[in-house]
């Protein structure tokens, strides 16, 4: 199977007309398929799937999961107000807190949702303001992986987690304070390329548990990490062998622990990357030497990961699909910003592009939106999410981008 054919070419130009571009589309129904296909993966009875909300906080994809029965990740007050305020319950929700004020945290903990502490100082105030709280823990598990620098979130250059040597520390602060660790947390990276290094964060987090005393554990959880396809031909991981490797070894790590404990995982990426796509329409063709420069109406503050990560993201050309062209040229595609780096694409083959075409960026439902910005004072686009079951369509939301006023508007407003 092609993976970035494009099956529903028609709806995608018909979209672009109707809201116009930029537009960010996401498919309901798929991120409803990636949800049941990363519970299959798991043959453990308990497995908790917490969605790390950071990947998408769109209200429709939110109330997707929370219908499919998903719990919440969350980082931040607004986040967890958001979780909340579409549907999901207090006990669905971790809030797992990075260098946070203490007033974020008297704010998160007046909403009732377990905290995920990731570092001793926030653990001692923590337990100083709220004895007897029931706490998730993080731990770095030292093991160094991710698609890139930026988002490698183990090993000794990372700002996460409380370093596994601090542990009886950690213990001796929960004691302290009455605390009673419900959880124990790790997560190593994003993107994870080889699932060997997500099973070797699990291993660490696992030998941490057994050589503890946790009386109080109801689950551990592995954090997310787990990576989709954005380039043609590149590797395939096996998450259902992975998940059959770690549904053993978390079955025997409860028999020897001694009674059954909750398996979870936070999954952010893996269900709503590959449901999101980026339309956006080509108004400029140029030539610098013998680069093709092709100018579109979206920059890197609507989809950053090309420049921040060197990110690939697949782009067709739907127009040239629907007009049935064959001819691929090389491009560079380029965005609307007053900077260099912005650029979605270099030295790309794509089919022959005219001004006027809508181009699609794929695997654009993770990490896009929501690491968007106003930068140069762009508005961010539209967003609209169709969600359909065969082939009917039963809920279109759309959210409108701020026009240049309004955007204006919002920044003049006290
Ligand atoms: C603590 C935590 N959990 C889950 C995730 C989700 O990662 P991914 O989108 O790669 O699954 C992240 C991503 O940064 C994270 O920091």
């Amino acid at each position: 199977m092609d993976h970035f054919a494009l099956k529903n070419k028609e709806q995608l130009l018909d979209l672009a007309v109707r809201h116009g571009t930029p537009l960010y589309y996401y498919d309901g129904a798929r991120v409803r398929e990636q949800y049941k296909l990363f519970r299959s993966f798991f043959s453990f009875p308990h497995v908790g799937v917490h969605y790390a909300m950071k990947a998408n906080y769109n209200p429709t994809l939110l109330r997707i999961l929370c219908e499919e029965g998903c719990n919440i990740d969350a980082v931040s007050h607004a986040e967890v107000l958001l979780a909340l305020q579409v549907g999901f319950r207090s006990s669905d929700i971790m809030y797992t807190s990075n260098m946070i004020s203490d007033t974020e945290m008297q704010a998160v903990a007046a909403l009732g949702v377990l905290f995920n502490i990731d570092s001793l100082s926030r653990l001692e105030k923590f337990g100083c303001a709220f004895p007897g709280s029931r706490v998730c823990l993080r731990f770095n598990p030292e093991v160094v992986t991710g698609h890139h620098d930026n988002v490698k979130t183990g090993g000794d250059e990372t700002k996460f987690g409380i370093n596994l040597r601090n542990i009886d520390s950690a213990l001796a602060i929960c004691s302290q304070y009455g605390l009673r660790v419900v959880g124990v947390h790790e997560h190593a990276g994003s993107g994870i390329p080889e699932t060997v290094d997500m099973e070797a964060g699990m291993s660490a987090i696992l030998r941490l548990v057994t050589l503890s005393r946790f009386p109080d554990l109801e689950f551990v959880d592995f954090g997310g990490g787990f990576k989709v396809l954005y380039k043609p031909g590149e590797k395939v991981v096996d998450y259902f062998t992975f998940g059959a490797s770690v549904s053993a070894m978390f079955s025997s790590f409860c028999s020897s622990f001694g009674r059954e404990l909750e398996m979870r995982f936070e999954p952010g990426r893996f269900l709503v990357a590959e449901a999101g796509y980026l339309l956006v329409t080509v108004n400029t063709l140029k030539y610098n030497g013998d680069r093709r420069i092709v100018g579109v109406d979206s920059g890197f503050p609507q989809l950053i990961r090309p420049m921040f990560y060197g990110a690939y993201h697949h782009i067709t050309n739907v127009s040239a699909l629907i007009r049935s062209d064959v001819e691929v040229e090389r491009y560079d595609v380029v965005g609307n910003i007053c900077e260099t780096g912005d650029r979605f694409a270099k030295d790309r083959m794509i089919s022959t592009i005219s001004e006027g075409d809508i181009l699609c960026i794929h695997t654009a439902g993770a990490y896009g939106f929501a690491m968007g910005g106003v930068y140069n004072l762009r508005a961010m686009p539209t967003e609209v999410v169709i969600d359909s079951t065969d082939g009917v369509t039963f809920v279109e939301f759309v959210r409108k981008g701020l026009s240049a006023q309004e955007l204006i508007d919002s920044v003049l407003s006290k």
